[in-house]
């Protein structure tokens, strides 16, 4: 298949110029190529980036398929223009072992519109059981949603050579607020932010870069929302922020109640200040949506019941182009934080950009198509969404995933189970002195 006549963005520039696509590879990015009895499409200049890369999805399935399984969730995924999804192991049952990381494998396998990764939960002894299991990430939540994880796991996890994905909130800080909030619960949902109180992450992160610094070992901090954070991140540390700490703020969490609650919290002005402070900068790695479905039911319950998490696939470029509408980002970063880093970062090595010898993930954009944000329209069961309403600029008209057309202008033209499992890189060598 030959692409003419594609407006290509990447971290570096734009170019017009046409993409030949072999089987499932892009072949030759070059102006003026020739046909040679391939298809032919002609993009007439339409703006061309690579598939996103996400990674950090929840698509729940196994035991709780209300709220999501891979099918639903892979289908936002492909419409939102990610190719590719890291998913999360917090699940039912958790992804701790060798065994259930296979059947995590095989469920996605027959269901996902998009190719995957599978990350690996850290508890106490589960680095022991992780078999033949070939984890994108190893997933370490300090905030004990699966378990208490002390400092030497943290320290075997990053030694052990796998990438490591922290979800950076202090587990003993938080059981300390629960245990006097709990007398305190009323209605104003702004408990949850003094719960999960911005210390908390910032210990948290602490402790990250400290365990990185001892090992050598390169780490990665999950959707950071606190100012101070990003002083301590350093050179061996990556991190991501989300769209819903990048444009809502506690008010948001006050207002919308359920909807709006996520981990950690929508936090102050300040701190969405300094956020983009560091974006604008060049200093934020990546940009994810940490989509986190519940049902609405769920999410109707009071301040410290609810459950957190925000669906963010269905939303997520929608919102990064309206951005780059009112030139608040650039393409260019969406592409760089969005689909380049996160690639380079987990070890996606044919994902993330379009050059010869890479998976043929393309999307093609209309970046002046005017919309809204419609809940009753998502591709996920998560019917909710704290940007309900929201005016958008731009959209994404065309997917292709492997060098097939996967979804076209609100079609899907492939099937579940087309998505593909992608192994992790498994472990690294050990960091040598003076290198
Ligand atoms: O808001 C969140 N929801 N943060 C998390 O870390 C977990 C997630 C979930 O699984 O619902
Ligand atoms: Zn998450």
């Amino acid at each position: 298949m030959l692409l003419k006549d594609c407006r290509i963005v990447d971290s570096m520039g734009v170019a017009t110029a046409d993409i030949l696509v072999e089987g499932e590879t892009v072949k030759e990015v070059k102006k003026d190529i020739p046909a040679r009895g391939e298809e032919v499409l002609n993009l007439k200049g339409a703006v061309v980036i690579p598939g996103l890369v996400d990674c950090h999805v929840h698509m729940r399935d196994f035991q709780e398929k209300k709220k999501e399984t891979f099918r639903t969730g892979s289908r936002a995924a492909l419409a939102g223009g990610v190719t590719a999804f890291l998913d999360m192991p917090n699940t039912d049952p958790p992804v701790v072992d060798g065994d259930t990381f296979a059947r995590r494998v095989e469920a996605a396998s027959k269901q996902s519109f998009c190719d995957f990764g599978i990350n690996y939960g850290l508890t106490g002894e589960s680095l022991g059981r992780m078999g033949r299991a070939r984890p994108a990430a190893v997933k370490v939540y300090m905030d004990g949603s699966l378990g208490p994880v002390d400092r030497e796991t943290m320290k075997s996890a990053l030694e052990s050579g796998h990438r490591v994905a922290f979800h950076a909130e202090d587990g003993e800080m938080l059981r300390r607020n629960l245990e006097y909030l709990r007398k305190e619960e009323g209605d104003d949902f702004l408990i949850h932010g003094d719960l999960r109180e911005p210390k908390a992450e910032l210990s948290a992160v602490k402790t990250v870069c400290e365990l990185s610094l001892e090992t050598g070992r390169p780490a990665h901090v999950c959707h950071v929302s606190y100012r101070k954070s990003l002083a301590l991140l350093g050179e061996l540390q990556t991190f991501e922020v989300t769209p819903h700490h990048l444009l809502l703020t506690e008010t948001q969490l006050r207002e919308m109640k359920g909807f709006a609650k996520t981990n950690p919290p929508l936090r102050s002005p300040l701190d969405v200040q300094a956020l983009w402070g560091a974006l604008k900068a060049g200093r934020v790695p990546v940009i994810a949506s940490d989509h986190a479905p519940h049902t609405l039911s769920e999410k109707e319950a009071g301040p410290l019941e609810a459950p957190s998490g925000i669906p963010g696939l269905d939303t997520m470029l929608r919102l990064l182009l309206t951005l780059v509408s009112k030139r608040t980002l650039s393409l260019h970063d969406v592409v760089r934080m969005a689909a380049e880093n996160p690639a380079a970062i987990f070890g996606l090595k044919s994902k993330g950009r379009l050059a010869p010898g890479m998976d043929a993930d393309i999307l093609v954009l209309d970046m002046k198509e005017e919309g809204r944000i419609d809940v009753d329209e998502f591709h996920s069961k998560a019917r909710y969404s704290p940007f309900d309403g929201w005016k958008t600029v731009g959209a994404v008209r065309s997917v292709f995933l492997r060098g097939r057309l996967a979804y076209d202008d609100g079609d899907f033209l492939v099937r579940p189970g087309y998505g593909r499992f992608i192994p992790g890189q498994g472990p690294r060598a050990p960091p040598r002195p003076g290198r």
